[in-house]
């Protein structure tokens, strides 16, 4: 089965073609970083303007880079959430009315899901049942996935996301936006001993996090500076530092409490570097395999919602031709694909 997959959940157009017997044909991806950058943050009504310009010629690109023919595709994915509603709009009605006219089935993805699969696409993907560590710039989420759609979430923020908490950050030490991976690069000049900022929710019981305070917290300890450049980087370090700390030390518990042994890491900030070795420690000291998506895959794009789709569509799932988006939608809301004959156990 071949199925084309359309991410326009914020501000990224990704578009993919995975084939359930050969693997990802071809993903293209459009950025809208720059269009946002002036103004420091995703605006929606841009976002949703430059998914119109973008999407359709990104699809012909797509099957024109996988050397197939329209007539070759089985169905469309599309993100149906959660994200920006405009953004999601553009995505859902040009999924649905392609595949209204291909006479194909389409079929709505939950965004988090994608990333959560995104390690699928690897040659060594990793096997059900998986301890997640979910972190992009909207979510932070500790899940235990027992299958596709099978999610119970044990930990997640209780106010800024992971990816949301590097970006204002990242902003308060005059970086741009998206700042998560300028912060991480300035980081790498900082001295890890200057600082040290506290590991928010670490010291009870449970796998919830907070991460607002380290933004006061950044906030104080830059008043005191001249805001040199080592000052930032020094800062940059101290913050990376406590995010990946108390992440490590909620991927333990985790691990110990469900008794899992793989654990996969997905989303935007699982591109950060300090993460992925501090992770890569975690497993070899816990005995545990640790997956990751390629970096390209850690972000938001097309191959993951085409591979969720196709996982789905395979199962027979099918969902009506009505156009939906869905801004919010916690992920445990999902059910398992054909979910009569293979309930979660
Ligand atoms: O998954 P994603 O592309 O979009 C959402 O679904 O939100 O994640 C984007 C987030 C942004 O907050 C970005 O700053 C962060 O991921 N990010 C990083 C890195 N690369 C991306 N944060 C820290 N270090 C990085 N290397
Ligand atoms: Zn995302």
């Amino acid at each position: 089965m071949i199925v084309l997959g359309i991410e326009t959940s914020c501000d990224e157009t990704g578009v993919a073609l995975y084939d359930s017997n050969n693997g990802l044909l071809s993903h293209q991806l459009y950025s809208q970083v720059e269009l946002h950058a002036e103004y420091g943050g995703v605006v929606p009504e841009i976002a949703s303007r430059d998914h119109i310009r973008k999407l359709i010629p990104l699809i012909k690109e797509t099957i024109k880079s996988a050397d197939i023919n329209q007539g070759q595709i089985d169905g469309i994915a599309y993100t149906a959430g959660p994200g920006l509603v405009g953004a999601l709009l553009v995505g859902a009605s040009t999924a649905r009315s392609l595949g209204w006219a291909w006479q194909i089935p389409t079929i709505g993805i939950h965004h988090m899901e994608g990333h959560l699969l995104a390690p699928m696409l690897e040659e060594n993907p990793p096997t059900y049942p998986f301890l997640a560590l979910l972190v992009s710039g909207g979510h932070t989420l500790l899940v235990e996935v027992d299958g596709i759609g099978c999610y119970t979430i044990l930990g997640e923020s209780l106010d800024d996301a992971a990816g949301e908490a590097f970006d204002k950050t990242a902003k308060m030490l005059g970086l741009d936006y998206p700042g998560g991976p300028l912060l991480a690069k300035l980081a790498e000049q900082g001295d890890p001993e200057r600082f040290h900022f506290p590991r928010p929710m670490t010291n009870r019981p449970g796998l919830d996090f907070s991460f607002s305070g380290l933004k006061t917290f950044t906030l104080n300890t830059m008043e005191g500076l001249s805001g040199s450049q080592q000052d930032k980087a020094d800062v940059a370090r101290a913050f990376q530092d406590a995010v990946v700390d108390t992440m490590i030390i909620k991927c333990r518990r985790a691990l110990r409490q469900t008794e899992l042994k793989t654990l996969v890491i997905a989303g935007g900030v699982s591109a950060n570097s300090a993460l992925r070795s501090g992770l890569e420690k975690l497993g070899k000291a816990e005995q545990a395999e640790v997956y990751y998506p390629r970096l390209e895959f850690c972000t938001d794009n097309g191959a993951m919602i085409a591979y969720a789709g196709c996982q789905r569509l395979l199962a027979e799932e099918r969902s009506p031709l009505e156009i939906t988006a869905i801004p919010r939608w916690p992920i445990n809301q999902l059910s398992a694909p054909n979910s009569a004959l293979s309930a979660c156990s």
